[in-house]
């Protein structure tokens, strides 16, 4: 597929088959993706890969904090439960993970690289038929989740990237053409 083609075609998936994505596909597409330009080559990133029974951990992390967050007594279990099973009716969930450098500036060039990879990733899966979302839910940076997945302090979540076969792909959402945001400089 073209690169254009790809670029436009892609979606941002929140429906999924119920067919595992093989791990060792999700590792030879991020080991591209990873080819992002980085200044200072920090390559400040990492990632979790859970599926199938290694969703669990995640899983239960998110079942207690949403279990002592609900206001209804009678409800917590219920919701708890609720929000477990969204987990774990994800195929693969990828956790991306930057290393924080103390330099603001060396610390906003790496998020910028590392959303690089984000996106570069989103769009060799597209090309394999898989799709993803990228989410930002608030729990990420909550220490109920960080402990449960063994991120260190200084390392800054971007996100879960949620990653299968699409069950359904959503329409595109309408972007405002580039030609309304540039401004030409021609002459002196
Ligand atoms: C930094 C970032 C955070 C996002 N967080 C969420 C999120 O938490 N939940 C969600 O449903 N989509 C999230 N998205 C996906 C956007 O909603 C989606 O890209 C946008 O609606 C455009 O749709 P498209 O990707 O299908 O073109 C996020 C995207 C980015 C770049």
């Amino acid at each position: 597929m073209e690169l254009s083609q790809l670029l436009r075609e892609r979606r941002s998936v929140h429906r999924f088959q119920q067919k595992e994505v093989p791990v060792e596909l999700a590792t030879e597409l991020l080991d591209t993706a990873i080819w992002v330009p980085n200044y200072h080559m920090t390559q400040p990133w990492r990632f979790i890969i859970s599926h199938g029974e290694g969703k669990r951990r995640m899983a239960e992390a998110v079942r207690y904090m949403k279990e002592i967050r609900e206001p209804d007594q009678s409800k917590r279990k219920e919701t708890g439960q609720k929000f477990y099973d969204k987990i774990m009716a994800i195929p693969m969930i990828i956790t991306v993970i930057m290393q924080e450098n103390t330099n603001l500036i060396i610390r906003e060039e790496d998020y910028a690289s590392t959303s690089c990879i984000i996106h570069n990733f989103s769009l060799l899966a597209w090309e394999r038929g898989i799709g993803l979302v990228w989410e930002t839910y608030p729990w990420l940076l909550e220490a109920v989740f960080r402990d449960a997945m063994g991120i260190k302090p200084g390392e800054k979540v971007l996100g879960n990237l949620h990653v299968g076969y699409p069950a359904q792909i959503p329409n595109a959402q309408p972007r405002i053409p580039a030609m309304e945001r540039i401004t030409v400089i021609s002459e002196a």
